[in-house]
Formats: C-alpha cells, sequence, structure tokens
C-alpha cells in the first residue's frame, strides 16, 4: 500500500512517552514527532529548560530535537487525529478500588484513549500501537472500542509494541535494546513500525510475536527480573544467619552462563512502578484462567520483596538498643533506584514510615527528589491513600501531622546526618561511596550505627573509622547481646 509514516503521536507525555518519542525524533529526522498529554503542567515542563524527568542524556536530545520534529503540546488534533501512528503511553496503575483491587490493572486510561480515538477520528488508515504495559488481551479491547464507530470510514491496525527501558538508563536503553518487539496481526502493520524501528536499532534484534505472545512476555521478563532479586534476597538472609557472604555467593552463582550476572545485587528489596505492578497483574491473571498454583508461584516474588523491607526495618530498631522512639536517624536515598528522582514503590518510602511509627525522628536526604514527593509519599502510606485520590484532607490526620513533626528533608548530606544515631543507605547513588565518611563519623552520636541497604560502602573502612555496619546478606563479626 501507500500509508507512509510523515508523523507519529504519542498520548501520554510520562516516563515512557517522553523518552521513546524523543528518541524516535532523533533518529528519524524525517518524521515528525508529537507528544499529547492531559496535563498541561507536564507538557509546560517539557518545553522548558527542566524537563518534568530526570534521565542522563535525555536533557540534550530533547533539545537538539524540540521544535524541529519533536513537540511537545496539548493539542489533541496535531498530535492525534494528523498522526500515521498512534502510541499509546498512559499510565496503568493497579486498580485501587472494587473489582480486583490492589491487583488487578486498571485500564481506565487506555480505554479512555481507545475511545477518545474512535470518536475523532473519522477517515483514513491509522496505526495503534500500545506502549504502556498491559495485561494481556488488552489490545482486542482496544480494537473492539476502535470497530464500534457508526459513522466512521477510518481503519486501524493494533499493535502491541512494549517498552523494555529501565529508568535512570533511558536512554542508553533506547539506544541500544536487547530487542524490539512488535506483536500483531497484520504483517504490513508490523513492518511499517520495524521500519520506524530499523533506524537505529539491527533488523535481527527486531522481532515480531502475535498480539498476546507480546502483550505477555513484557510481564514475564519483568516478573523474572523480580525474581531474581527476591531470590538473592532470600539468600541474603540465610547469609546472614549462617556466615555465608551474599556478595561472594551471588558472584560465584552469576559466573554459571546459565544464571548470569546480572540483577543479582542484595538489597533493601525492589521498587519502582512496573515489577509489583506487572506481578500483581500475572497473578490476577494466572487466576482468572484458575491456575492457582501459577499465581501462587509468582505471588511468592512480591511477599519476599515485602518481608525485605520490613526485615530491613526491624533490624535498625533491633540493632538501636530495641527502640529507635525519639532517635534521630539519617536516611540517605529515598529515589527507587540511583539516577532517577522516581520514587513510586520505592522501599526507602515502607522503610521511613515504619521508623516513623516506632517515633524516630528522621532526617531524609536524596540529591533528585523534592521535599514536597518525599512528604508527600511518607504521608499516603501512613494514611493509606493512593496515588491520585483526592488528597486535600490528608494534610489534617493524625497520621500526616507526625509525619510533619517527625521527617526532615535535607539539602546537604552532612548536614542531614550530624547528630544522628544511625545512618541508612536506601538507593545506591554514587555520591554516596565519595562521601569523606570520618567526617559524617565525628559529628554522629554514639554509637554511631550505619546500616548498607545496597551494600556499596567500604565497610572494613567504615569499620575502621568506628562505625557499628550492617549490611544487607553478610554475617555480623561480634554478633554483640544488641
Ligand atoms: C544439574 C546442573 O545443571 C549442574 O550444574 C549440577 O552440577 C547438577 O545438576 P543435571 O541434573 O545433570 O545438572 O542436568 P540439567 O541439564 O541441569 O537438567 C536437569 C533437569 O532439568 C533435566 O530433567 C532437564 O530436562 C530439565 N531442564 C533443563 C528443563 O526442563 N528445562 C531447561 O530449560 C533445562
Ligand atoms: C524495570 C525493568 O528493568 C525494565 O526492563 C522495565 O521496562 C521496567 O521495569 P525499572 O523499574 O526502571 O525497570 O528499574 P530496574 O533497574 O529494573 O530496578 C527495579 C528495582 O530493583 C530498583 O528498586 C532496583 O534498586 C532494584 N534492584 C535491581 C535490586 O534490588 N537488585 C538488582 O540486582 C537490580
Ligand atoms: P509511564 O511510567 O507509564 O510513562 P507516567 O505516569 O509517567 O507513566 O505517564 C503517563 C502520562 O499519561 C501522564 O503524564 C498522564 O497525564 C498521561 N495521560 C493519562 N491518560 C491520558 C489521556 N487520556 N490523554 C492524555 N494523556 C494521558
Amino acid at each position: 500500500s501507500n500509508f507512509t509514516v510523515k508523523r507519529i503521536g504519542c498520548i501520554g507525555a510520562g516516563y515512557v512517552g517522553g523518552p521513546t518519542m524523543s528518541m524516535i525524533a532523533k533518529y528519524c529526522p524525517h518524521i515528525d514527532v508529537y507528544i499529547f498529554d492531559l496535563n498541561q503542567t507536564r507538557i509546560n515542563a517539557w518545553n522548558s529548560d527542566n524537563l518534568p524527568i530526570y534521565e542522563p542524556g535525555l536533557d540534550e536530545i530533547v533539545q537538539e530535537r524540540r521544535g524541529k520534529n519533536l513537540f511537545f503540546t496539548t493539542d489533541y488534533t496535531e498530535a492525534v487525529i494528523k498522526s500515521d501512528v498512534v502510541f499509546l503511553s498512559v499510565n496503568t496503575p493497579t486498580k485501587h478500588y472494587g473489582l480486583g483491587k490492589g491487583r488487578q490493572a486498571d485500564l481506565k486510561f487506555i480505554e479512555l484513549c481507545a475511545r477518545q480515538i474512535r470518536d475523532s477520528v473519522k477517515t483514513g488508515h491509522k496505526i495503534i500501537v500500545e506502549k504502556s504495559t498491559v495485561p494481556i488481551k488488552t489490545a482486542m479491547a482496544v480494537s473492539r472500542i476502535l470497530k464500534t464507530s457508526s459513522d466512521s470510514q477510518a481503519t486501524f491496525d493494533i499493535l502491541s509494541n512494549p517498552e523494555f527501558l529501565a529508568e535512570g538508563t533511558a536512554v542508553k536503553d533506547l539506544e541500544n535494546p536487547d530487542r524490539v518487539l512488535i506483536g500483531g496481526e497484520n504483517p504490513a502493520a508490523i513492518k511499517i513500525l520495524a521500519d520506524v524501528y530499523a533506524n537505529w536499532v539491527k533488523r535481527e534484534q527486531i522481532i515480531q510475536t502475535n498480539l498476546w505472545s507480546s502483550e505477555l512476555s513484557k510481564l514475564v521478563a519483568n516478573c523474572f527480573l523480580a525474581q531474581r532479586i527476591s531470590s538473592i534476597n532470600a539468600v541474603s538472609a540465610i547469609c546472614e544467619a549462617t556466615g555465608a557472604n551474599v556478595n561472594e555467593v551471588a558472584h560465584a552463582v552469576g559466573m554459571d552462563k546459565r544464571i548470569g550476572s546480572r540483577f543479582l545485587q542484595a538489597s533493601v528489596g525492589f521498587g519502582g512502578s512496573c515489577f509489583q505492578k506487572d506481578i500483581l497483574n500475572l497473578t490476577y491473571l494466572a487466576e482468572h484462567y484458575h491456575l492457582k498454583e501459577v499465581a501462587d508461584y509468582f505471588y511468592g516474588v512480591i511477599s519476599m520483596n515485602d518481608w525485605q523491607k520490613q526485615r530491613f526495618a526491624q533490624k535498625v530498631v533491633h540493632k538501636l538498643f530495641n527502640t529507635v522512639s525519639s532517635k534521630k536517624l539519617s536516611v540517605l536515598g529515598f529515589a527507587f533506584k540511583k539516577d532517577t528522582g522516581d520514587t513510586r514503590e520505592s522501599s526507602s518510602i515502607f522503610i521511613c514510615s515504619k521508623l516513623v511509627e516506632e517515633r524516630a525522628y528522621l532526617n531524609i536526604y536524596d540529591p533528585k527528589v523534592s521535599e514536597l514527593q518525599i512528604m508527600d509519599d511518607i504521608m499516603r502510606v501512613m494514611n493509606d491513600a493512593y496515588d491520585g485520590d483526592f488528597s486535600a484532607h490528608l494534610d489534617t490526620t493524625p497520621e500526616s501531622e507526625m509525619v510533619r513533626r517527625c521527617v526532615k528533608v535535607i539539602k546537604d548530606p552532612y548536614e542531614c546526618v550530624k547528630d544522628t544515631h544511625a545512618v541508612l543507605i536506601m538507593t545506591e547513588w554514587d555520591e554516596f561511596k565519595t562521601y569523606d565518611w570520618k567526617k559524617m563519623y565525628d559529628s554522629m552520636k554514639k554509637p554511631a550505627f550505619l546500616f548498607d541497604g545496597r551494600n556499596i560502602l567500604d565497610h572494613s573502612k567504615l569499620e575502621e573509622i568506628g562505625f557499628d555496619v550492617y549490611s544487607i546478606g553478610v554475617a555480623e563479626k561480634n554478633p554483640a547481646q544488641w
């Protein structure tokens, strides 16, 4: 056919849509790329010098292409109606109400997109690309909605094209992906999308499957990655009990090529917007098909993660002579991983809220997360409230009062640590390794404790300085009564 791609649109200017479209704009100067979002503030930020998300290398690409063939807009017609290919890159949070609450993906944003497209596009042909991670068979629902217009000449192809980028390395991952996966029923449509990626990705890395394999592969990939972390974290508990060292075990095990060395870093638990959500999705799906054993199997990955977070908080309390009440603790790192300002599902949120419940005072420092975000995250958890809930009333609850009284966000790491009883490393930020730890130690209350939730610091050096060091998956040298 004579279908050529002159303009690509994207609905949703978030962590996935923004970087992905910027990369397409970079490598396809012959294609105009329009990113649409309902949220005017977000669009304004994308059009400013202060982008709404932090990703190493992203600023340069946006600066280079913006206004040339990359446009951030709230103009639906420009971005969607006039585009040949439209990516759906809206959020698909876990439902926090009604049926499937806490487990099923909330597809209302995706469904809304499909209905908007059906009601506004009346002629021509469009390829609709599902980019958000969705439960298997979502493409089918989108397709059904698009085909129910009574007064339309428009035709559609639906493709699934899940994104595998990780936050903090989005630019690197997009530039050099392990694979690009395109699922669909119409080979011609798949070819058109594959040709876009072929501008910078090798053909043999662009793979095709049917719609459902593509949707399922994304969920499975995230389950497997999360499963590795829960496995090594389970092993970390055995190490602490027996005198083995989890770093040594991970290294030895990872050298088996069948296992591989990556994603075996024991930690205070995984966070991020994807892992838990996608596992919940998969287990919900399994239960829907009466596969309870499958659901239970994957659910174990989440249980282990919850336990690891709880275990860490308990260890802090235990080591500080069984009480942190009225003690001051410094928390270094609040983002769910380094090189991002994102805090969604960050272990730090859970652990901070547990310690506030134990009546500790917290000084929190993170190089990229705002004070507003940190306070809001802890208050939400302590109030049992969810993202998107109306939050005005949260301001006045006793829990929020307590958070305001007990939590301070401090912009300087040395100020943060000063006069505290213990340092808790929550995120693996590189800058933590470069601090003058002797200076930190001297400014702290004694005995000075350090809990390395990421195993990134040089523990023997810290012990030489005088710290009582506790890490993940390493047995204590002289397990004292306290
Ligand atoms: C295993 C380990 O591989 C080896 O490193 C260790 O020293 C001893 O245990 P083995 O039991 O001899 O070796 O064979 P292996 O190739 O690991 O297969 C074990 C079982 O898993 C077999 O029944 C095999 O058919 C099955 N398997 C293996 C699968 O079902 N799927 C796979 O992808 C791989
Ligand atoms: C993940 C997947 O990696 C990506 O492919 C998918 O597209 C989206 O979900 P992301 O959540 O951005 O990406 O970050 P990731 O690097 O996977 O880290 C997730 C969490 O696991 C972080 O909290 C990280 O600190 C933790 N983690 C990761 C570990 O605790 N140990 C590890 O070895 C690796
Ligand atoms: P992700 O991590 O999947 O990219 P984000 O929450 O970062 O998720 O981004 C999703 C974006 O989609 C948000 O900026 C949100 O405003 C936008 N969005 C959600 N629904 C719609 C819609 N119907 N039309 C336009 N934008 C939408």
